[in-house]
């Protein structure tokens, strides 16, 4: 192996399982296939020579240096090379750019093109023409040719998959339906002249943004290859992240998609070869999406965490209902409504739950896997994951077990009554505390959506809290006057 820069990449299967279940191995396969076409580029840019073992049983040592887990996946090498790039590629060495009169590319460095490249979902309603989709295909592929000298290194080895492309109403001059890319030329043959955007909408687990897109690319192994191998699941990699850079060079925008059912996708491309992405394409306008944050795509786990945020906030909006000043002012007597806010919170911490831990199994419909995704949620949490991880997973846990101390200990039965009310309002208060500060820590450390909301989100807890606090103890300070008036 070439050095003196190595890199190692490793992967813990159990941190992707845990949300996509057996298709885990796959996605992960993929997202190496993205970092070794960064890291291709990147030293392709530098002028460095890399050589990749992507086959752990190449390195029969990698076991004595790390274990069982995480998991080898890739050794690169990266040593200074002064041969492999002719001399009119040096001057241009790092620079991503087309030598023709297509304006519509950019001339992005390559560490630009890597920053600038991120997931789109929402797409200009503004129609692309033949050209503007061959000249794509073209620089994807890195194609040179007399005219066109596009500086873009070529591909390694695509000859392992197929590439598909379907079109609907919103290509000028391309008649809706299904067509096969040449791999090697970029040129594309009907395969079925009916528009089947819907159709893979459909394959797609119904997610929009694939219906809205100008148009879709299927990537798939080679007919023959029933399930894709190692190899081919990490060019589909290397593919979708050529894709993201040549969309970005281009002022088009994509997502990869990695979520379908396999047999309804070979039934559209008529391929018994394994699908491994849908990558929904269509024009944005680069220099707003460089800056901005994509609005948030309501996915099923946004669902999720909105039923935890809600839960949340039900949770102050209870208590706040809960002290005697608030009582006495709507005139509040019976304890319903303090059970009916305790019903609500339950069930919307229950699909929070189902949601982000059940993610899986709810999108591929193994409800019988239901009880598992209960129980799961109540045991310690896996310890590979990160630490920050494990830390928010373990308050989850610990917010729901004092909820349920705190259920057990208020619910109206006999022998608690024994219990002095002083002491069991001292408790019901620690633990209201306890779980309110756990869940903070939770939605801290393990949030995803609310990455963007964080600060506003805490500080909405935090006010709550302040509030509740507030009243408490006004209700306290009113109720002890009335006793000395008494
Ligand atoms: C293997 C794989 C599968 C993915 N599947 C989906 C998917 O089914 N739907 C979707 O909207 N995004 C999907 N994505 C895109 C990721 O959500 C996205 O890459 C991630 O949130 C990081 O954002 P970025 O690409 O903007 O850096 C997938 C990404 C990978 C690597």
């Amino acid at each position: 192996l070439i050095g003196p820069i190595w890199l190692i990449a490793t992967s813990t299967e159990s941190r992707t399982s845990i949300r996509y279940g057996s298709r885990s191995p796959q996605y992960i396969t993929l997202e190496l296939g993205h970092v070794l076409e960064n890291l291709r580029l990147t030293s392709w840019g530098r002028d460095l020579s890399l050589q990749t073992f992507v086959s752990p049983s190449e390195t029969p040592d990698w076991l004595e240096i790390l274990g069982e887990e995480p998991k080898l996946e890739f050794i690169a090498g990266f040593t200074k090379s002064s041969n492999l790039l002719s001399d009119k590629y040096k001057l241009t060495s790092g620079k991503l750019s087309i030598l023709d009169n297509d304006s519509f590319i950019h001339d992005y460095s390559i560490e630009e093109t890597i920053r600038l490249r991120s997931s789109v979902r929402d797409y200009l309603d503004k129609n692309i023409t033949k050209s503007e989709i061959e000249t794509f295909f073209r620089l994807f592929l890195g194609i040179n040719n007399k005219n066109r000298q596009v500086i873009f290194p070529g591909f390694s080895n695509n000859s392992l998959l197929d590439y598909t492309m379907f079109v609907g109403e919103k290509i000028t001059d391309i008649n809706p339906g299904v067509y096969n890319i040449n791999s090697s030329t970029g040129s594309f043959v009907s395969l079925e002249n009916t528009d089947k955007i819907l159709d893979l909408q459909q394959a797609g687990l119904d997610q929009q943004w694939i219906g809205s897109a100008s148009f879709s690319i299927t990537i798939s192994s080679k007919n023959i290859q029933l399930t894709a191998d190692r190899l081919s699941i990490l060019e589909a990699g290397v593919a979708g992240q050529r894709f993201y850079h040549t969309c970005t060079l281009t002022n088009l925008g994509m997502v990869v998609i990695g979520a379908f059912y396999d047999n309804q996708i070979q039934s559209l491309i008529q391929s018994t070869g394994q699908p491994l992405y849908i990558i929904p394409i269509g024009p944005v306008e680069r220099s707003i999406i460089a800056f901005q944050l994509e609005s948030i795509p309501i996915t099923l786990r946004t669902i999720g965490n909105i039923a935890g945020i809600l839960a949340v906030f039900l949770f102050l909006i209870m208590a706040i209902f809960h002290t005697n000043a608030v009582k006495t002012l709507f005139h509040i007597k019976s304890q319903k409504i303090h059970y009916f806010f305790a019903s609500m919170i339950i069930f919307f911490v229950v699909i929070h739950v189902f949601i982000l831990i059940g993610y899986y199994s709810i999108r591929t419909g193994e409800f019988s896997q239901i009880f598992d995704i209960l129980i799961k949620a109540f045991l310690p949490p896996p310890l590979d994951f990160e630490l920050a991880e494990s830390v928010g997973q373990f308050f989850a846990r610990m917010a729901l077990w004092m909820s349920i101390a705190l259920i057990l200990i208020m619910l109206p039965l006999k022998v608690l009554e024994r219990i002095k009310p002083k002491f069991r309002t001292l408790t019901h208060n620690i633990l209201f505390i306890v779980i309110i500060g756990s869940i903070l820590v939770h939605s801290f450390l393990n949030s995803n959506i609310l990455n963007r909301f964080q600060e506003e989100y805490i500080s909405l807890v935090i006010i709550g809290m302040g509030i509740w606090y507030l009243i408490h103890q006004y209700s306290k300070k009113q109720t002890e006057n009335k006793k000395s008036i008494d």
